[in-house]
Order: C-alpha cells, then sequence, then structure tokens
C-alpha cells in the first residue's frame, strides 16, 4: 500500500495562493473575506469552522465568523445571509452544514448569491458544474480531483466507484469525473445498494463518502486499486485525550499488504477540502475586484 499524502498537496498549493494573493493584494486589492456561519454547537462543525478559521489567517484573508444559536428562526437566518450578500466587503459566504430539522437546508442554501458561493451548493453553480461550465467546485470534489491530477491518476476511460450520493459530496463528484476531460465511467452507490462488493471489487478508484467506519476493506477492491476515504467518523476512545478518535470509511489496515494507493484519513481528503475553500474564496475575491473595475 502507498499513502496519497494530503499535506503535501495542501501545502503546495497554500504556497502558490499565498504568492498569489500578496500579488493580488499589491495591485491594490484587499485581501480576499470569508464568511463562515454555524448554526447550533455540534462538536465536529466547531472543529471544520476551527481549521477554516485557521487556514484563512495562514493565507492573511479576513474571515467573519457568526455563530447563531441552535433555535435561531429560519427567516433571521436568511436575513443574516441577504446581508452578507449586499456587503462589498464579504467576497465568499459559505453556511456550515448540517443545519437543525427546523431550518429548509436547500432555501439557505440558494439565498447566498452565486458570485459568493464558494462551496458550489447554489442551483446555479451545481447546474453550471452539470452543463461543464465555469463554477465554484464544491470544495471535497475539487480537492479530491486535485489529489488524483498530483499523484497523475488518469480518470479517462477507468471504471469509477463512488460510494454516497450526498449533495456535498458524492453527486458532484460523479458529475465532475464523467464530464468531458476527465471521462470516466461511473457508478454510485448508496446506503441501500444490494452487494456492494459488484460494484467495488473491479473499480480502478474507489471514493467512498458514506460516513460508516470501516465500510471498505481489501477484500472488496483490486489488489491496485486507488482508494479515496472521504469519511471522518469520531470513534469513542477513552485512551485519547479527546475521548474519541476520528476514523475514515476505509478499514485502512486490510489494504496494507496490497499494490493499492489509499488516501489516509487523518492527512487526507480533510485538508484538500479546506484549501479547495481557500482556493474558491480567491476566486471570489478576483470576480468581485474585476466587476468594481466595470461597474
Ligand atoms: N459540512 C460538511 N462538509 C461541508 C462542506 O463542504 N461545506 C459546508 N458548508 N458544510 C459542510
Amino acid at each position: 500500500m502507498k499513502l496519497l499524502d494530503g499535506k503535501i498537496i495542501r501545502d503546495e498549493i497554500l504556497e502558490k495562493l499565498k504568492e498569489n494573493t500578496q500579488s493580488f493584494i499589491k495591485k491594490g486589492n484587499r485581501a480576499p473575506s470569508l464568511a463562515v456561519i454555524l448554526v447550533g454547537d455540534d462538536p465536529a462543525s466547531l472543529s471544520y469552522v476551527n481549521s477554516k478559521h485557521k487556514m484563512c489567517e495562514a493565507l492573511s484573508f479576513v474571515h467573519f465568523d457568526y455563530k447563531l444559536c441552535e433555535d435561531i428562526a429560519e427567516e433571521e437566518l436568511l436575513a443574516l445571509i441577504d446581508r452578507l450578500n449586499c456587503d462589498e466587503s464579504v467576497d465568499a459566504i459559505l453556511v456550515q452544514l448540517p443545519l437543525p430539522s427546523h431550518i429548509n437546508e436547500s432555501n439557505v442554501i440558494n439565498r447566498i448569491s452565486k458570485k459568493k458561493d464558494v462551496d458550489g451548493f447554489t442551483e446555479n453553480n451545481l447546474g453550471r458544474l452539470v452543463q461543464g461550465l465555469d463554477c465554484f467546485i464544491p470544495c471535497t470534489a475539487k480537492g479530491i480531483l486535485d489529489m488524483l491530477d498530483y499523484y497523475d491518476i488518469p480518470t479517462r476511460g477507468k471504471s469509477i466507484t463512488v460510494i454516497g450520493r450526498s449533495n456535498i459530496v458524492g453527486k458532484p463528484l460523479a458529475i465532475l469525473l464523467m464530464n468531458k476531460g476527465r471521462d470516466a465511467t461511473v457508478t454510485v452507490c448508496n446506503s441501500h445498494t444490494e452487494n456492494l462488493k459488484r460494484f467495488t471489487k473491479d473499480a480502478d478508484i474507489i471514493v467512498v463518502a458514506a460516513g460508516k467506519a470501516d465500510l471498505l476493506n481489501s477484500s472488496m477492491t483490486k489488489d491496485d486499486a486507488v482508494i479515496i476515504d472521504v469519511g471522518i467518523n469520531r470513534i469513542k476512545d477513552e485512551s485519547r485525550k479527546k475521548g474519541y478518535r476520528i476514523q475514515g470509511d476505509v478499514d485502512e489496515k486490510s489494504f496494507e499488504s496490497t499494490s493499492c494507493l489509499v488516501s489516509p484519513v487523518p492527512g487526507g481528503v480533510g485538508l484538500m477540502t479546506v484549501i479547495s475553500l481557500m482556493e474558491n474564496t480567491f476566486k471570489a475575491a478576483v470576480i468581485r475586484s474585476k466587476s468594481e473595475i466595470h461597474n
């Protein structure tokens, strides 16, 4: 087994983005800025928001954090998004998901201006993605494509199985992989798929984004498959200071004696997701700077 190291790629992109940001600022632009909205105090969401916050600081991006209480009314959240949409000092807006069940996720996401939708989750962005047009690419999907590119892993003509059909990862990734240029043959499985092994055994690349620890092991794959683990599962572990450990959806140990390429958890896709968000934020700032000139 060989590991696909997310940290090396993240650091390389980070250095390049730092340079691009400095030259953007030297040209008279203000620093890119990202507003992150978190509703409630789910510990996993809090931890993701903190890592976004830290990465903004590493890049000297401006960040605005909005921590709203669990029982906030949907109207109030929509009003905040309206304000941020109009705020000239905000380039990018992200609403951390999932939202509490009394809030309609789709109403909230689609309220975000298409020019500030750095998650790429709005109808406009996803519609453009399906049509193969320029858009904000959802961060995890973008991170996975960058990881495949960094390691020169081809997708053209390959059989790729994506496990998980979420709007955040599985669906956009499957579409990007089948679009012109990537040219893969994609199978998308979900939690109802019968006999999962049928779809993983012959796959050249398997992306596991199901949120289920140890879902995939080496008995289910070819001996030289590429395995991308998107899972971030908190497993109770009293021996750890935090009381839990992070584990992916892949039983990494079972792959040790194979020739597979495996992205580890932690240290794999999670790092790529956050740096992709920073790249999208920079892209939003560039779009804003160009529209300032034209207006
Ligand atoms: N929750 C889990 N992943 C994501 C993501 O990529 N974006 C947002 N907004 N929420 C998430």
